[in-house]
């Protein structure tokens, strides 16, 4: 498998094969973390991390994974770089791949990370997109195989907002590798219809199915994983959360929940989470809305069947091998 040279963008762009065959590669760098043998393969080479949007996994993650591949990084921040305000996406890159192996971008539309990809002569890496969120995936799907010793056959219920990018990028990640992918949520967060019709084609061709319902019991009877994220994404504006609050409430991951899932379903949250009120913005919209937890409650964040901090972990070693297969493993 050579994926030299690629960029990793969306998992619309690879194979099957080709997302298995990462998820294999990180298992053994993750193996190989554990065991203090050095993978410092990439040593003198260089990567750039641009963030236009806050991180805590997704950066450090990349940091700690080019680190340990042997490279240097540089990480740019929300405000003080030149991007967008003085210098076009497009110079930046054709810039920044004069100087650097690889670049990650995270930010806001797909289309930015595209045009950073056109321009930059170098692979480039999606660290989250309003529509997508690549690099999650395959800590996901590393998360889910660990579990249950296989991908294909796991029924996957997505709870909360699906048009955004955890939505999309799960229903494309389930229906290429064959899981079942299941959307509940009121229908107006229902994902994109061509986008839903694209994944139907990869669910027909790995043997899975995928449905939206709107019916919380229908949706999450049998579930192997159970999934869910903020119900307001960054770069949204304040004046949503009321509605979002009143439109997706019913479908916060509860006890109950867990319980009509199947017997040995597991939690699993991109974080981060409003599951109590220790953060600013969930103290906020406690004292706003008279709540004490969002889209998850702390029973079930806290619960055995929550794995949302080996899936924190499985970003770190997907993201080494995404970064050490496109610069050539
Ligand atoms: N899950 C995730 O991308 O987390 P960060 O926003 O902290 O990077
Ligand atoms: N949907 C969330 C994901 C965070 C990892 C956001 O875009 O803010």
């Amino acid at each position: 498998m050579d994926l030299k040279g690629r960029n990793f963008l969306t998992l619309k762009d690879f194979s099957p094969d080709e997302i298995g065959y990462l998820l294999d590669l990180a298992a053994d760098f993750k193996e190989k973390k554990k065991k203090g043998i050095p993978v410092d393969i990439h040593r003198g080479k260089n990567v750039a991390l641009i963030f236009e949007k806050t991180s805590t996994r997704t950066r450090c993650s990349f940091e700690v994974a080019a680190h340990d591949l042997g490279m240097g990084t540089t990480y740019l921040d929300p405000v003080s770089s030149q991007i967008g305000k003085k210098e076009s996406i497009a110079d930046t890159a054709r810039v920044l791949g004069r100087l650097y192996e690889g670049i990650e971008y995270r930010g806001f539309g797909q289309e930015i990370v595209e045009e950073l990809a056109r321009y930059a002569g170098v692979p480039v890496w999606n660290g989250l997109t309003n529509e997508y969120h690549p690099t999650q995936m395959l800590a996901d799907l590393l998360t889910i195989r660990e579990q249950f010793g296989r991908l294909k056959g796991i029924r996957l219920v997505y709870m909360g907002d699906a048009r955004y990018n955890m939505g999309n990028s799960l229903m494309v990640a389930c229906s290429k590798m064959g899981l079942d992918f299941t959307a509940c949520a009121p229908k107006k967060y229902f994902p994109d219809e061509k986008l839903v019709e694209e994944c139907r084609g990869y669910a027909k061709r790995s043997g899975s199915a995928i449905t939206l319902t709107e019916d919380v019991a229908e949706g999450v009877k049998d579930a192997d994983v159970v999934y869910t994220d903020v119900w307001v994404s960054m770069g949204e504006p304040d004046e949503v959360w009321e509605e979002r609050i009143r439109d997706l409430t019913p479908y916060r991951v509860t006890e109950s929940v867990m319980e009509q899932a199947g017997k040995d379903a597991i939690f699993l949250h991109c974080l981060p989470s409003f599951h109590d009120l220790k953060t600013k913005i969930g103290r906020e919209m406690g004292e706003r809305f008279g709540i004490t937890e969002m889209e998850v409650t702390d029973r079930v964040f806290e619960s055995s069947r929550s794995r949302v901090f080996d899936e924190a972990e499985n970003r770190m070693h997907t993201i080494k091998a995404v970064m050490a297969a496109t610069l050539g493993v």
